[in-house]
């Protein structure tokens, strides 16, 4: 088949805010995205679930012919990254928080971080913030029940706004100036984010980063670039979410999601 495919995938809509970055950058590729909405969140569940679950759809990418695999998703990057590596001969791409740009550039010396318990578990993020953090105040939190709210297209709601405060007014006590979304469904909550917080707090969102690097390792140069290209969204549950929020991103940054289909896929 002529062309790239990137496949893309995530517990549910949240990769959805990787997807549009990676489209911005490569509109010339063709995407396939899965979201495993019948097991979301992935957050709360063990690693040797995770990893399972990964393994399933990288195994479902490659068949439908993808060469690169995105793991849009923090929490199976955190559990199954380096597995999927060593067990598939294709390049990964991973996600995880932006604790080292943040800790870099903070000047009250102290930084909010929001991601799932699985995040928080890894081995990348505890790396990470050793190497980069360990003179600064990280503020950590677990955002529970965040992912759930963005799957029932509910992002934009006063419980979203209620439990964001929840979960962002004892770090504004500890002085933050920079957010890290160390999950890829908050970007969703950018909106209300900017709403609650004071406007001198940086929020950071890795997306822009991981798509640059993806291109990267794709290659500039000899990219075989599609006829026709395509992006195809596969979900193992219902796909309202994915297509409400499909639309929402097309709206919103002007950005085509080229001969688009959904389709209904149960693992
Ligand atoms: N988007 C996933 C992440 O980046 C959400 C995890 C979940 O399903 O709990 O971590």
């Amino acid at each position: 088949m002529k062309g790239k495919i990137i496949g893309v995938f995530d517990s549910g809509v949240g990769g959805l805010t990787v997807l549009k970055e990676l489209v911005k950058l490569m509109p010339q590729c063709s995407y396939i995205y899965f979201a495993d909405t019948l097991n979301c969140p992935y957050g709360p569940k063990g690693s040797n679930e995770i990893i399972r679950l990964s393994k399933v759809i990288t195994e479902f990418l490659i068949k439908q012919g993808c060469t690169t695999i995105v793991i849009a998703c923090n929490t199976a990057t955190a559990a199954a990254i380096d597995l999927l590596r060593a067990n598939y001969p294709i390049p990964f791409v991973g996600m995880e928080p932006a604790v080292k740009p943040a800790a870099l550039c903070t000047k009250t010396k102290s930084i909010g971080v929001l991601a799932t318990k699985g995040t928080f578990k890894g081995r990348l993020y505890q790396e990470t913030t050793s190497k980069y953090a360990s003179n600064i105040k990280v503020c950590y939190r677990v955002g529970s029940g965040l992912v759930e709210l963005v799957e029932q297209g509910k992002s934009n709601s006063e419980e979203a706004k209620d439990l964001l405060k929840k979960y962002v007014n004892p770090m504004l006590q500890e002085s933050i100036d920079h957010l890290v979304l160390g999950c890829t469904h908050y970007p969703f909550f950018i909106p209300i984010l900017k709403e609650i917080l004071p406007e001198s707090i940086d929020i950071i969102d890795p997306a822009p980063a991981v798509a640059k690097q993806t291109n990267r390792i794709i290659g500039d140069n000899n990219c075989d670039y599609a006829e026709k290209p395509f992006v195809k969204f596969f979900s193992s549950g219902s796909t309202q979410t994915l297509k409400n929020l499909v639309s929402e991103i097309e709206q919103g940054s002007k950005i085509t999601f080229r001969n688009k289909e959904f389709i209904e896929y149960p693992l």
